[in-house]
């Protein structure tokens, strides 16, 4: 099993969303865990508005030192995805999810205020521990012309930080998402969901990539 957690001090980023999409994406072919260890516990209100129609495991809100015993799940699921705070309060919280961590994924929304609270999340919780981990853009507003190409030449040159090639952007479906408990598996597939489901359906292929060949096959 490998454990991806999601990680940004910064709020507001998509750690919710990316957790509960991605999860909901890997679970057509994969076993998959959603663990929450943030007390805003939004992945549970989230799964509440499904009904706990899942299409994955939910453990729900669950103190960080679970993910030290996690790996006696090996044999039950590929995945474990974890949902963390966004608050700066919560150090000893992300040090040891980082640490329990195969991947870490760092969402960041493309604003310039965003910046400097992800590079230090990264600096300070990330490297040290020498996890692996990417950037994901998120919520890329594909009518801004240029947006994504400055984007990704700040992470490839300027910050020099490793990034995904799949971005999310900016979709209604996705922000109405938590509240109707809608996850890629339930909605329709029509013109105004297609992008969603395209999104996240190259996340999942590159995430599968990056963490294992050998799953890879079972796409
Ligand atoms: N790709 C997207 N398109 C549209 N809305 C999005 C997208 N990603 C996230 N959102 C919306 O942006 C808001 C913040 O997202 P989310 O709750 O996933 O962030 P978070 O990092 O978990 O926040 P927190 O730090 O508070 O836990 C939510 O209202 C969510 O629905
Ligand atoms: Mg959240």
């Amino acid at each position: 099993m490998k454990i991806i957690s999601v990680v940004n001090q910064k709020g507001g980023m998509g750690k919710t969303t990316i957790t509960m999409q991605l999860a909901a994406a890997l679970s057509r072919r994969y076993r998959v865990l959603v663990v929450d260890v943030d007390p805003q516990q939004s992945t549970v209100w989230w799964a509440e508005n499904a009904h706990r129609h899942l299409p994955f495991d939910f453990a729900g809100r669950q103190h960080p030192s679970v993910l030290a015993r996690l790996s006696h799940l090996d044999g039950d699921y590929d995945f474990a995805i974890v949902d963390t705070p966004g608050s700066l309060e919560d150090a000893r919280t992300l040090d040891v999810v980082v640490g329990a961590s195969d991947f870490v994924i760092v969402p960041l929304a493309p604003e310039p205020l965003a910046v400097e609270p992800t590079m230090r999340t990264i600096q300070r919780f990330i490297e040290p521990r020498g996890v692996r981990f990417a950037v994901l853009l998120n919520r890329v507003d594909p009518r801004v012309h240029g947006q994504l190409e400055a984007w990704h030449e700040l992470l490839d040159g300027t910050l020099g930080v490793p990034r995904f090639d799949a971005h999310l952007r900016q979709y209604k479906a996705q922000a109405d998402a938590p509240v109707l408990g809608n996850l890629i598996t339930t909605i329709r597939d029509n013109r105004s969901t297609q992008g969603v489901i395209w999104d996240l359906t190259m996340l999942a292929l590159e995430m599968v990539e990056q963490l294992s060949p050998r799953l890879q096959e079972a796409w």
